[in-house]
């Protein structure tokens, strides 16, 4: 057990998961992609992505771009680098990018901005468990989301706080002093 306050719970995270897979699904069915390449965003997506590609019945394949956005702390840094790039050619290919949370928008926007330009799939949607739209500064919203919370600084289900918490199976809300950490 973790000592943060619990804000989705696992088995609520779980069953929403399951269903956005089911949407993403259909999706896809209905516009009979012919391959369809799901990008996860390291390192918050690992856990979501691992669940939402558990639940699609669409054949799919699976790349990571890392992006680092944030340095210590729980503001963002506004400055984005991508850190990792996608090694396999995306022209004309389905792309969806899983996020594990929509904060600013900066991120996804600085991300969409690349893929679109250096790898031109022909097309792109995202996927995130999470959104803050309070937080948005450019009202980019995730073709299919989890759940939209509140402007809380949140760990867990693969979020993290300095790198810590992400193996929390729950989405937790952080609180600073519950407990010590090596900053
Ligand atoms: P944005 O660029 O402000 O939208 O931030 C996106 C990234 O910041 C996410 O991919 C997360 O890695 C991180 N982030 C934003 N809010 C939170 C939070 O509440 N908890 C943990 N990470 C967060
Ligand atoms: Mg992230």
């Amino acid at each position: 057990m973790h000592p943060f306050k619990v804000l989705i719970a696992e088995d609520k995270v779980k069953e929403r998961v399951s269903k956005m897979g089911a949407e993403i699904s259909k999706y896809y069915q209905d516009r009979k992609t012919k391959k369809l390449v799901v990008i996860g965003v390291l390192k918050g997506s690992f856990v979501f992505l691992a669940d939402l590609v558990r639940s699609l019945n669409v054949p799919c394949e699976i790349e990571f771009v890392e992006v680092s956005s944030y340095g210590a702390g729980t503001m963002s840094s506004g400055d984005i680098q991508l850190l990792r790039d996608i090694a396999v050619p995306l022209e004309g290919q389905d792309v969806l990018v899983v996020e594990d949370i929509i904060d600013t928008g900066r991120t996804i926007y600085y991300l969409l901005e690349h893929l679109r330009k250096s790898h031109r799939p022909h097309s792109i949607a995202v996927a995130a468990l999470l959104y803050k739209p309070s937080r948005s500064v450019n009202q980019i919203k995730p073709d299919f989301l989890g759940f939209t919370i509140e402007d809380k600084f949140v760990i867990g289900y693969g979020l993290d706080f300095n790198n810590r918490f992400r193996e929390i199976p729950d989405v937790a809300i952080y609180e600073e002093g519950k407990v010590s950490i090596d900053l």
